[in-house]
């Protein structure tokens, strides 16, 4: 099967500082990188590294050619990536000692979706894929209903967090993701539990404590642990675990096996600097020792 990832591709601008800058400090960095990036990039490369066909939907800019050309080298199918006139969507990613990030987001040609462009790429998805979408583009909500019309298991990662945005993609979410902040927020905005949502999987990551899942078919919580492991840079560590339990649960691997093994992946990421030009491929997950 393929998962048709409806996200965002962005230049990632990462600069290393002593320490998050206060309200009106100018701080100088020690050093800048610049890299590809995107909570929706970042989750097709760590699913085709994992393993799984993936079709990124999505938009940069007339200068962003690149970042498409360096998803195709990560095994990324890129056919329904649009170039549009607006410029390509940016993070300004600050990144203190400890390996904690601040991120600045400059949308760009990610909101420049169209749904003729949607409705294109999905005509050729076949039901059983998987939809996956995040919060970084428009289009959410009708890519989320043609996906469930068409028979595709639908996976919303609710990050960045925004309370009507998750809840216009609610009804036709199978899968979410969400960290243990914005699911206190999602608790918080529809006075509801996440087990209570009416979603089949709800996957919630507890940072250094794991990832926990509930079923609401079976009405059954399962944690799985994290592995121990010192970070140098969080960034795209989320979203790598994403991608990661999707390609598995595309493979046909069950639950907590697919957690396990993106627990793995989320992991070795933090040990590294940068977003999707740094995410593990399936082999390098295998054979890490923690
Ligand atoms: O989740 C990390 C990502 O968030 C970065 O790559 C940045 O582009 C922002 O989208």
């Amino acid at each position: 099967m393929a998962i048709w990832n409806l996200g965002s591709i962005n230049v990632d601008m990462v600069y290393a500082l002593p320490h998050m800058p206060e309200p009106g400090e100018t701080l100088a960095a020690t050093s800048f990188d610049q890299g590809l990036g995107g909570k929706g990039a970042n989750m097709s490369v760590a699913a085709a590294r994992a393993g799984a066909h993936v079709c990124h939907i999505g938009a940069i800019g007339p200068e962003g050619k690149w970042t498409v050309d360096r998803l195709t080298e990560y095994g990324v199918d890129t056919r329904h990536i649009a170039q549009t006139d607006t410029p390509t969507g940016h993070a300004i990613i600050a990144v203190d000692p400890a390996g904690e990030n601040q991120i600045i987001l400059f949308p760009g040609a990610n909101r420049a979706l169209t749904d003729s462009q949607i409705g294109q790429a999905l005509s050729a998805a076949n039901s059983g894929d998987i939809l996956l979408m995040q919060n970084e583009t428009n289009m959410q909500a009708e890519a989320a209903k043609i996906g469930k019309q068409l028979g595709l298991r639908v996976a919303y990662a609710a990050a960045p967090f925004d309370a009507n945005a998750v809840q216009a993609v609610l009804p036709f979410t199978d899968l979410l993701f969400l960290n243990e902040v914005e699911a206190a927020q999602l608790a918080g905005a529809t006075g509801q539990a996440v087990q209570d949502l009416g979603v089949d999987d709800v996957i919630v990551t507890l940072g250094a404590k794991g990832a926990r899942h509930f079923d609401a078919r079976t009405n059954t919580v399962k944690d799985i642990p994290a592995l121990s492991v010192t970070p140098v840079d969080t960034t795209g560590a989320g979203d790598t675990f994403t991608g990661y339990v999707l390609a598995a649960l595309d493979r046909g691997l069950p639950m907590a096996q697919a957690m396990a093994l993106a627990a793995r992946a989320g992991a070795l990421m933090v040990t590294r600097h940068g977003a999707a030009d740094v995410i593990p491929d399936l082999k390098e997950v295998q054979e890490a020792r923690f």
